[in-house]
């Protein structure tokens, strides 16, 4: 996720930008840069957060349009070079893009004269419509033929030298006009401009919008319409979450969009690969013998769950470690062992201490994170991205999807690089995550349900989570996250694991919440689900959507479903235990998206 602003109007339009892009911080932050639009085009970029650019921006500008950028990086690291607007050869075409051009590779390759001088995806659209330009095509039409090359995502606004109007379009990628009483705006959310204007007009997929001194004309399959405009009444802060009450929120409810970012270019069923951009060579990963996943909280289950994917995918021992523990010790041979550290802000400390280890040691070190640019990536062999785009709640949500998304794509990778993994399996597991995002969408469809039993159960006494197989992370997470917000007394365990020891917790006071999706043995559970029925626990529980569910014959308090999809149900279920812990929380007036003692990255061992 990144911020996009952009301005016509009276006014100069150098202030408009910066303030706009400051209040867009919080959708992205690594490097931000805006480009001036006159006979010529004036830019100005720089790595960092958007004050590093306001410090190199002059006092004031006779520009009246613009366009800038505060970018979340998914293609290339947090530099100079690749923030946005990004040109092409000339300079006479700048384009601000939020999203992931999925062919950029082939388009490059379609443009063997062009100098490229970024590592961005984003970099490939200004030249496709300098090559228009220069075959003669009006500037308008220029832009329009470019977006018929483009697959993947996009929000992007294009600005041309000498040419009055700004050209604006989208796919899955939010782009919002408004309507000034001097100047007309367009944002990736309207806090890029809700000091100027409430007027506001939501572009559609495909729109091609323009927007000049005459305002903004949209145009759908080449005809022109007629958009809505509507006026809004929330207030900046309400806007900065999209209209939510807390980040949280927010943010579970952004899976499935980030999880579309995760796997965007990175799926070949009909191959039976992932392309994840891993650099280990072949030899090496063919030779491995161990892969120890190292992390920290919610990032440790999500390497925990994926230990259970990698382990069959790739066909070595893989052990997973809470980072604070980790030693490479255990007469393990540092050539044939990956170690892979799992951490959504790359900083965490006790994660980059067991990283510094394994260094030390001779293994060859792999991140999965969130956050290009941050010490983890420096600090490693090698980095994958989960995408997600910026999380500002301290509980981690979409991250976390993301990072099984991701670990699992990374599991078929290895896997059919070493052989291991057979074809039919990697396409099984390949469609799985393929699902995901409509998973997902499926389970925040039913939010009621689960926003119910939490009101229900809120005053309870304690809540488990029990969870067999690829259930127990989950189990795991689900409790984490409801203490973490609700301070509630939470915990999970492995479901066999209840009578050996916290039976004797359970009571009609503590709920019960159990993961019985296909594949996590769920007949297995049930019998520790009589077990706690018996003591009297109400029970919650996530099963796979057979068909029958709401007929009414339910054996448990409150049966939830998710789709059919394999492997990942048992993460599709964890929206639920996220929504339940949310609605606890909420029920209580807690501080959810800043709970007591927490911090969003623990940088201290
Ligand atoms: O940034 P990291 O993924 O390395 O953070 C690790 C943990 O601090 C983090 O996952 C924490 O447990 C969550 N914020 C809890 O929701």
């Amino acid at each position: 996720m990144c911020g996009i602003i952009g301005y016509v109007g009276e006014r100069a339009a150098l202030p408009i930008l910066s303030t706009g892009l400051a209040n867009l911080e919080y959708r992205g932050y690594d490097s931000a840069g805006v480009a001036l639009t006159g006979d010529e085009l004036t830019i100005y970029k720089k790595s960092g957060e958007v004050s590093a650019l306001q410090g190199i921006l002059p006092e004031s500008t006779e520009h009246t349009r613009g366009i800038g950028h505060t970018r979340w990086s998914t293609h290339g690291p947090p530099t100079d070079e690749n923030a946005h607007p990004h040109t092409d050869c000339t300079g006479r075409v700048a384009v601000v893009h939020n999203g992931i051009i999925e062919n950029y590779d082939a388009i490059r390759a379609e443009l063997p004269e062009h100098t490229f001088t970024s590592d961005t995806d984003t970099e490939v659209i200004p030249h496709l419509i300098e090559r228009e330009l220069d075959d003669g095509a009006e500037p308008r039409a220029a832009v329009e033929a470019a977006l018929e090359r483009l697959e993947g995502t996009y929000g992007l606004v294009v600005t041309v030298a000498g040419v009055d109007e700004l050209y604006a379009t989208r796919r899955d990628s939010p782009l919002v006009v408004g309507h000034g009483d001097d100047g007309t705006f367009i944002g990736s959310d309207v806090t890029a401009f809700l000091e100027h204007t409430r007027d506001v007009t939501y572009l559609e997929d495909d729109d091609f919008a323009v927007i000049d001194d005459d305002g903004l004309a949209v145009y759908r399959d080449g005809e022109a319409v007629d958009p809505a405009v509507k006026r809004l009444e929330y207030e900046a802060d309400a806007a900065e979450k999209s209209g939510y009450d807390h980040y949280m929120l927010k943010e579970i409810n952004e899976q499935p969009r980030a999880l579309r970012q995760t796997i965007s270019g990175r799926i070949d069923l009909e191959g039976g690969t992932a392309e994840i951009d891993v650099d280990l060579p072949t030899p090496y990963l063919e030779s491995i013998e161990e892969i120890q996943v190292v992390a920290c909280g919610t990032s440790y289950y999500a390497g925990r769950y994926a230990a259970g994917i990698l382990e069959s995918a790739v066909d070595v021992r893989t052990t997973v470690e809470v980072a604070s523990e980790y030693e490479f010790d255990g007469g393990r041979d540092p050539w044939r062992t990956l170690v892979v550290a799992v951490t959504q802000s790359g900083e965490t400390a006790d994660t980059l201490s067991a990283v510094r280890r394994a260094n030390r040691a001779g293994a060859r070190t792999l991140a999965v994170t969130n956050t290009l640019g941050s010490t983890v990536v420096r600090e490693t062999d090698d980095s994958v991205f989960i995408r997600a785009g910026p999380e500002i709640g301290v509980a981690a949500t979409k991250t976390f999807a993301s990072q099984v998304a991701t670990l699992a794509l990374l599991s078929v990778d290895i896997g059919r690089t070493r052989g291991s993994l057979p074809y039919d399996e990697a396409v099984d597991l390949l469609g799985s995550v393929r699902q995901l995002p409509n998973a997902v969408q499926s389970v925040l469809d039913a939010e009621d349900r689960v926003k119910a039993a939490a009101l229900e159960y809120a005053d309870s006494d304690a809540f488990f989570f029990i969870g067999r197989r690829l259930g127990r992370p989950v189990a795991l997470e689900g409790a984490l996250k409801l203490k973490e917000i609700s301070y509630d007394h939470a915990e999970g365990f492995a479901a066999g694991e209840l009578k050996h020891g916290p039976l004797a917790l359970v009571t009609e006071r503590t709920p019960v919440l159990a993961l019985l999706t296909d594949g996590a043995r769920p007949d297995e559970t049930r019998n520790n689900v009589k077990e706690v029925q018996a003591r009297g626990a109400p029970v919650v529980a996530v099963t796979t959507d057979d068909g029958d569910a709401g007929s009414g014959t339910s054996e448990f308090d409150t049966e939830l479903t998710v789709p059919p999809i394999g492997a990942l149900e048992p993460l599709v279920a964890n929206v639920y235990w996220q929504l339940f812990a949310y609605h606890v929380a909420n029920e209580k007036g807690r501080s959810i998206d800043r709970p007591r003692n927490l911090a969003k990255s623990v940088t201290v061992e």
